[in-house]
Order: C-alpha cells, then sequence, then structure tokens
C-alpha cells in the first residue's frame, strides 16, 4: 500500500459529473490491539467528502479491506488465505463499519455528496456466504436511499448479467432492488487474459459493451468501478517510455474502446459510468495513471467533451478501431517518473509510520499543470484547496471516477 494524491480540483476541470471512489480499510473505523494497521484515517475521509461536497463532486466509499481479507490480496491490507468467512465476527465488525459509514455521511453537513457505499470490494468467497453478507450489508445501507446513497455491490467476478434481477430483500424478486447499483471491474492485466493480443483485448471490450447496452436485461444500474490501460502487471516502474510513441498509439485507443464501451449511450441501458483506476499512481506508472494520461496525451484532454476523443464511436458501442489514429510523435507530458513519489516511502501500512497527512505544495513536485493551477483557482470561495490528499490515510489506493451518469 501506498500513499496518493488526488488533486480534486484537476479531476473536477475534467468532467461535468465527476466523482471519486473512495477505498476504505476496516481499519479506518475499528481497529483491535492486535492488529497493524496505521490509525487516524478518518478525519481525512471527512475531510475528503466536505472537500468534495464544496466542489460538487460526488463520493462513493467502497469497503476495500474487511476483516479477514474478503480475497486474500493485499489490496485488503492482509495476504494469505480469505479468512473473512471463517469467524462471524468479521461480518460482524465490517457490518459496524457500513453502520458507521451510513449514519455519518447521511448527515446534512455533507449536503448528499456520499451517493454510493459498496459493501465489499471484489470478495471471492463462497456464493451463498456473500449473498448473505450482502443482504446484512443491504440492511444497514439501504435505508439510506432517502439521503441519496445507493447500496452498491461488487459482481464478484461473475460478470453482470449473473446479477439480474438481484434483490437482496427477495430470492424471487422479478426486477433489480431499487437504490441497488452494481459494481463490475474490467481488467486486462493480471493472468489469464494479461497475454492477449490487441485485437483480441478490443473484441472482448466490444462484447462487453454490447452486454451492457441492453435494453430489460434485469441487469442493475452498473458502474465499471476499476479499470485501467495495462495489458501486463506492470506493478513498479520508473522508466521513462513517455515518448515511445507505438505505446501511446495502443493507449489511446485502449483508452477509448473502454471508454466507449463502459459509457451509456442510451437511456434504458444498464451502464451508468465508470471510474478509471487511478487517478494517480506512486511512480505515476502510465497504465495506471490518468494524469499522466491527460499530459502525454493518450487520454483524451476533456473526457466530457466527446470532440476531443481521437476515435469514431459505431452505433454498436464499440469504436471504430480500423480508424486511423498515430500519436503524437513526441510529447512534452509529465516527464521522468518521479511525481508522486515524495512521501510514498513512509507510506507502508503497516510499519507504524505516521498516519493521514495533507499534502503540501512538496508532494506533487512536478505535477503543478496549468490545469492544475487553473482549478485551484476557481475554487469556492472561502475555501482553500490543498495541493492533494493522501488517500493512502484511508488505507488503499484512490480511484478517479468519471462519471456519466
Ligand atoms: C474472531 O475474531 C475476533 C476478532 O475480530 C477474535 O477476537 C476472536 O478470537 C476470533 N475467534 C476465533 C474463533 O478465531
Ligand atoms: C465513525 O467512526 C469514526 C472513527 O471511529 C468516528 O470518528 C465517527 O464519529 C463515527 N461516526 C458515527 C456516525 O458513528
Ligand atoms: C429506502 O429507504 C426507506 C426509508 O429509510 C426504507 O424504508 C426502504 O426500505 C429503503 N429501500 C430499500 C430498497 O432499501
Ligand atoms: C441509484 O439508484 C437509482 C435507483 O435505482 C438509479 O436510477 C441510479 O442510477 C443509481 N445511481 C448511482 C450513482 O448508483
Ligand atoms: C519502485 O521503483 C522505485 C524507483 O526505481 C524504487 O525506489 C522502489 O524501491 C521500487 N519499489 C518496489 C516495491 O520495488
Ligand atoms: C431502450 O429503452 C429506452 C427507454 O427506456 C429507449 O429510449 C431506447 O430507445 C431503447 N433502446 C433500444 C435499443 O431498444
Ligand atoms: C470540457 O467539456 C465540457 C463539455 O463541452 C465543457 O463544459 C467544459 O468546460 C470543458 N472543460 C474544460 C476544462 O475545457
Amino acid at each position: 500500500m501506498y500513499m496518493l494524491t488526488v488533486d480534486f480540483a484537476l479531476v473536477l476541470t475534467f468532467r461535468l459529473e465527476a466523482a471519486i471512489r473512495i477505498p476504505l480499510g476496516y481499519w479506518a473505523v475499528d481497529l483491535l490491539d492486535y492488529e497493524p494497521y496505521v490509525s487516524g484515517q478518518y478525519t481525512y475521509l471527512v475531510r475528503a467528502v466536505q472537500w468534495a461536497k464544496e466542489l460538487g463532486l460526488n463520493v462513493m466509499i467502497d469497503l476495500h479491506g474487511a476483516p479477514g481479507s474478503q480475497n486474500g490480496w493485499e489490496e485488503t491490507g492482509l495476504v494469505g488465505p480469505i479468512g473473512f468467512v471463517d469467524n462471524s465476527s468479521n461480518s460482524d465488525r465490517s457490518l459496524n463499519v457500513l453502520r458507521n459509514l451510513t449514519a455519518e455521511f447521511t448527515q446534512a453537513m455533507y449536503g448528499g455528496a456520499v451517493t454510493n457505499i459498496e459493501l465489499l470490494n471484489e470478495p471471492i468467497f463462497a456464493n451463498a456466504a456473500l449473498r448473505t453478507f450482502y443482504t446484512a450489508g443491504a440492511d444497514v445501507v439501504g435505508p439510506a436511499n432517502s439521503s441519496g446513497i445507493n447500496v452498491t455491490i461488487h459482481d464478484a467476478f461473475y460478470n453482470p448479467p449473473t446479477w439480474a434481477n438481484y434483490d437482496p430483500h427477495n430470492a424471487n424478486a422479478q426486477t433489480p432492488g431499487k437504490f441497488l447499483t452494481l459494481d463490475t471491474h474490467q481488467f486486462w492485466a493480471f493472468p489469464p487474459l494479461d497475454k492477449l493480443p490487441e485485437a483480441q483485448i478490443l473484441q472482448r471490450i466490444c462484447d462487453f459493451a454490447a452486454a451492457l447496452k441492453l435494453n430489460n436485461t434485469g441487469i442493475p444500474p452498473t458502474l465499471v468501478g476499476e479499470w485501467s490501460l495495462s495489458t501486463g502487471i506492470t506493478a513498479n516502474s520508473s522508466s521513462n517510455t513517455e515518448q515511445d510513441q507505438t505505446k501511446r498509439t495502443w493507449f489511446r485507443k485502449l483508452f477509448e474502446a473502454q471508454n466507449a464501451a463502459y459509457s451509456p449511450q442510451k437511456a434504458g441501458q444498464p451502464s451508468i459510468g465508470w471510474y478509471f483506476w487511478s487517478w494517480q499512481t506512486e511512480y505515476d506508472i502510465d497504465a495506471w495513471s490518468y494524469r499522466r494520461g491527460l499530459a502525454d496525451g493518450y487520454i483524451p484532454s476533456n473526457i466530457s467533451d466527446p470532440s476531443t476523443y481521437a476515435f469514431p464511436v459505431l452505433d454498436n458501442g464499440c469504436i471504430d478501431d480500423t480508424f486511423s489514429y498515430v500519436a503524437a510523435v513526441s510529447v512534452s507530458g509529465l516527464g521522468p517518473s518521479s511525481t508522486g513519489s515524495s512521501g510514498s516511502s513512509s507510506a507502508t501500512s503497516t510499519g507504524g509510520s505516521s498516519a493521514a497527512t495533507t499534502t503540501g505544495s512538496s508532494s506533487s513536485p512536478s505535477s503543478a499543470s496549468s490545469s492544475s493551477s487553473t482549478a485551484k483557482s476557481s475554487a469556492p470561495a472561502g475555501m482553500t484547496i490543498p495541493g492533494g490528499l493522501w488517500v493512502s490515510a484511508l488505507g488503499v489506493t484512490s480511484v478517479l471516477l468519471f462519471c456519466l451518469c
């Protein structure tokens, strides 16, 4: 786990209806003596939501790390066995976190900035136990619909059609539950998909789009809550390949194919938008950093403005990938992958290093792009827009949403 900065104001510059997804480890709310996590992040979660409210950004909070681990991956804060279901106290503790988030962010002072609470990120334990937890979670978060918060469930990698007509309160439902939103993650970075040829990736994206663009499927409103440009694990790369024209050409095509696929085209479709993972990474690794993509030109300069897109979008929701496009020969870009690294060395979650810290200007040495400063200068009166936010304070990585809902 590492620290990231999110420049909320810059996010806002590029999307009319922008939102962020904030991943949260349970230990932000409930930390036992023997658990090795840093605490103190809740204050910064609150601050993040307050900033979002001031800027008109929507927020999804997702329970990214649950006690025992819901998938055994490092993103949960505990690598190894999937221990979530082994001890019923793990479920109880998770529900208490959800209860806390619901009680906290339905308060009037937050102005409805939180629109989604995701019960559990990427769970991969038995389906029956999962559905039991989802029903219990919907009991906790569901009543917040009257405050504008939707219950959000991850598809647990079963894919959206599996959740057609899912209602956590009615096993025989013929329509999906109200105020229920589905989150699906689409990555080409991990085995066995990481070795697919480019043409096959584009075809699969297009096929996925078709499923999300059908009417009357019973699939709940669906967000692609995580996706990136990685087609292989690039966990850490500090080499600067930003002048690689071939790579930038491919990234642009891959970005626009996914944008088209994951964005709603017409009313009545399950798809309601997407979040890119992530806004910024420790070294702004190209495939995972939206802000590097903007700077290097392989992400359209204004996602709200289709005239900045390169590829035509076809009626079926796929891009015309035969369209001839070549990226610029060179870019000024972000420069060597050094941004965001300051401070990151102290960011291990288990080491007892200092907890949440807001960044000063030193935190993002080369991120002071002109658009960033423009955005800052348009802050609401009386509000100080920070240089960034250490989201690792919240436990895990941060994600940016450009929601098209
Ligand atoms: C279950 O987890 C709790 C902490 O969440 C712990 O106190 C308890 O000892 C655990 N029970 C078993 C049987 O492991
Ligand atoms: C949620 O938990 C945090 C951290 O313990 C606490 O500061 C906050 O008051 C709690 N909110 C509610 C509504 O219980
Ligand atoms: C919506 O909120 C109301 C009022 O809190 C609650 O009675 C109802 O059960 C909620 N609906 C769902 C689908 O959770
Ligand atoms: C919230 O739920 C409503 C009602 O089911 C749905 O129309 C809307 O698209 C959802 N929005 C989000 C952002 O989850
Ligand atoms: C990632 O790369 C940077 C720069 O080369 C290096 O300082 C750091 O130790 C690497 N981190 C890991 C976990 O390999
Ligand atoms: C899907 O339904 C919406 C109304 O809910 C309608 O506007 C749209 O034309 C329909 N699309 C198709 C392909 O039937
Ligand atoms: C992006 O495009 C939208 C829609 O055309 C526009 O309203 C907005 O001002 C643009 N943002 C920037 C930073 O140019």
